[in-house]
């Protein structure tokens, strides 16, 4: 049977990241040259500076792919990027250098978007038989926090979102105000393992009745006044507080999150009566969310299938796996292919 290999560009954000993948699963190399520690003083990603990075990394990461792989480009069948959404400078350093690709090479190029590459992402290095579809598929990042029912990868129906802040944009600002380095959700994962979940009960916003969309600005803020005060007219405490405190802060928040990400995929799978969960997303990568999943599922005889630790963030090999089916469906793109936000 002939092999199909993709190589995937991802450059929505701070990472630079090249992979080749065969057949959509497995992966043959896999490269990231992350910007954490340019951004990490300004306490979140600036766009230019993230682009200007990117045109640095992007041609030594991609020679570090092909060369980690031991193929040449003639044993390549596509260049795939994600072209949205993410950062407008960032993302047309990735698709400049597909579209450069494909037509120096002679390959087809495939257009991919960022948020579908991370449902996509539980696929990679999984049991080939593992049965999918139909799955509500829960894509949780710094930039997104939505829901779908699927029924194949390349059918997808949002069925709920975030209508403010993203659930990782939230782990990333409750650092900020406890003074945790940026990323944020690494820092209070970290610091959470020494709290107690229940010691504050942060609200959990729900929204209407039955609603599969999102909120997690409330959350923030209910930090926010619990480190200054309920009438906000007190300096932080953080950096007077105890390390208990701060844990138990960090863990009651992040229980919260989890609670509304678990209750609300759920409430998804009751209304589409699928019987499997897919989980991707920077924010999966968190342990205690994994956790939490995987006794719900077990609990309710539910499959579920999350995106291994190494893929949740961002990765190009989500890209080359989601392309795969692209490429299998005739979706291709051309020349004139265009970023967008
Ligand atoms: O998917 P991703 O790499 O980039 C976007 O597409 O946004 O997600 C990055 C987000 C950041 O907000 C980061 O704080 C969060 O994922 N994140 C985590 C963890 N690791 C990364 N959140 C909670 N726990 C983690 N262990
Ligand atoms: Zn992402």
């Amino acid at each position: 049977m002939t092999q199909t290999i993709i190589l995937g560009i991802e450059s929505s954000c701070d990472e630079t990241a090249a992979a080749l993948v065969c057949d959509g699963q497995n992966v043959l190399s896999c490269a990231i040259a992350s910007q954490i520690e340019l951004h990490q003083k300004y306490g979140g990603v600036v766009p230019e500076i993230a682009a200007r990075a990117h045109i640095e990394n992007i041609i030594p990461i991609l020679r570090q792919t092909i060369e980690g792989a031991s193929l040449t480009p003639a044993q390549i069948d596509a260049i795939a990027v994600a072209n949205c959404p993410g950062l407008s400078p960032a993302l047309l350093i990735g698709v400049t250098a597909a579209k450069t690709l494909a037509w120096a090479w002679q390959k087809p190029l495939i257009a991919v978007n960022h948020l579908h590459a991370h449902l996509q992402s539980v696929m990679l290095e999984q049991d080939q038989d593992q049965k999918c579809f139909p799955a509500v598929a829960l894509a949780v990042s710094g930039g997104h926090t939505s829901i779908y029912n699927c029924t194949g990868p390349l059918n997808m129906e949002l069925l709920g979102r975030t209508i403010d802040d993203a659930a990782g944009e939230a782990f990333d600002k409750v650092a900020a105000i406890l003074r945790l380095p940026y990323p944020g959700g690494p820092s209070i994962e970290k610091l959470a393992k020494n709290g107690d979940p229940k010691a504050i009960k942060f609200p959990r916003t729900w929204l209407e009745k039955g609603s599969l969309n999102f909120s997690f600005s409330g959350i923030k803020t209910a930090v926010l006044y619990h480190c200054r005060g309920q009438d906000m007219k007190g300096a932080n405490r953080v950096p007077d507080m105890t390390d208990q405190e701060k844990a138990d802060i960090a863990a009651s928040f992040q229980a919260a999150v989890i609670d509304v990400l678990v209750t609300k995929t759920i409430w998804a799978v009751e209304k589409t009566a699928a019987n499997t969960i897919l989980l991707g997303g920077g924010v999966a990568a968190n342990s205690a969310l994994r956790r939490h999943f995987e006794e719900t599922a077990a609990n309710l005889g539910l499959n579920l299938i999350i995106a291994e630790k190494k893929y949740c963030t961002d990765n190009a090999a989500m890209v080359a796996a989601l392309a795969y089916h692209k490429l299998k469906a005739n979706d291709t793109a051309d020349l004139s292919l265009e970023p967008h936000a």
